[in-house]
């Protein structure tokens, strides 16, 4: 495994918005990633209001958050792709960040059916940051992923930066970047401020896992990632 953690900032968080009560929207909070991270935050901001928004696919459970009853946690079951909900989301919080979890997020499942990583990844993309846009939002996090550049090769020696060319190899990675390429769009054209992350695979507690590529390789790496993290 290659470990890539890659941060594009677009624009530094503006200083006069930043001690404002936050009203952060979390897509696909009930995932894998998205619910880790509502777990560790929502208690230690509790002065931050959190939204969670997910459609709960298969890859969403509720029960994977357990900071439900928190004051500053709310739960919308809405998918991302439906344009007019996600408006009224944003009309009724008035949200000042994002952080976009929500995605489809299996290599070997986009070989099997495309559409809806297209429609998800992409659309759904699109649909979240034109109501960023339109709305003020200070900032929206895309949550990307190492994939969008492709295989780094047999021996796993080459090193990628934040401008190594795209080169996703699947229908999942495909979509991850043309999202980012979305997401980058409305920061030149529009001046949106995004914030763009690609972390290489993450393992650990609550995640979805449908598709084994190698179950030797990811116990090895789950171990390294718990030894670290935990
Ligand atoms: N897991 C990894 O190793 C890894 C590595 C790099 C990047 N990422 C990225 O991190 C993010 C989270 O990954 P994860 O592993 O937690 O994914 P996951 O599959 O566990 O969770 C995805 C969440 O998004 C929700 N969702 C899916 N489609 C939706 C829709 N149309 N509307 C609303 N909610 C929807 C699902 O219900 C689920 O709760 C993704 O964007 C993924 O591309 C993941």
């Amino acid at each position: 495994m290659h470990l890539c953690i890659c941060i594009i900032s677009m624009k530094k968080i503006k200083n006069s918005k930043s001690k404002k009560v936050r009203i952060i929207f979390i897509t696909g909070g009930a995932g894998f990633i998205g619910s880790s991270y509502l777990n560790k935050y929502v208690p230690f901001y509790p002065h931050y209001q959190f939204v969670n928004i997910d459609c709960l696919t298969y890859a969403g459970n509720i029960k994977n958050i357990a900071v439900s009853y928190y004051p500053n946690y709310s739960f919308e079951r809405v998918d991302i792709r439906d344009f007019k909900k996600i408006e009224k989301l944003f009309i009724k919080y008035k949200p000042s960040d994002i952080i976009h979890f929500a995605a489809e997020t299996h290599v070997d499942a986009s070989i099997r059916s495309q559409n809806i990583f297209i429609e998800t990844n992409i659309l759904g993309t699109h649909n979240l940051l034109n109501m960023a846009k339109k709305y003020g939002v200070d900032r929206f996090h895309q949550i990307s992923t190492d994939e969008i550049y492709g295989s780094s090769g047999r021996n796993n020696k080459t090193v990628f930066t934040e401008t190594s060319a795209l080169m996703p190899s699947n229908p999942y990675s495909a979509s991850k970047a043309s999202a980012e390429l979305i997401a980058m769009a409305y920061y030149k054209t529009f001046g949106l401020n995004v914030v763009i992350t690609r972390s290489s695979n993450n393992y650990g507690p609550n995640q979805a896992i449908i598709y084994y590529k190698s179950f030797t390789k990811q116990k090895i790496t789950a171990l390294w990632f718990w030894r670290k993290y935990s």
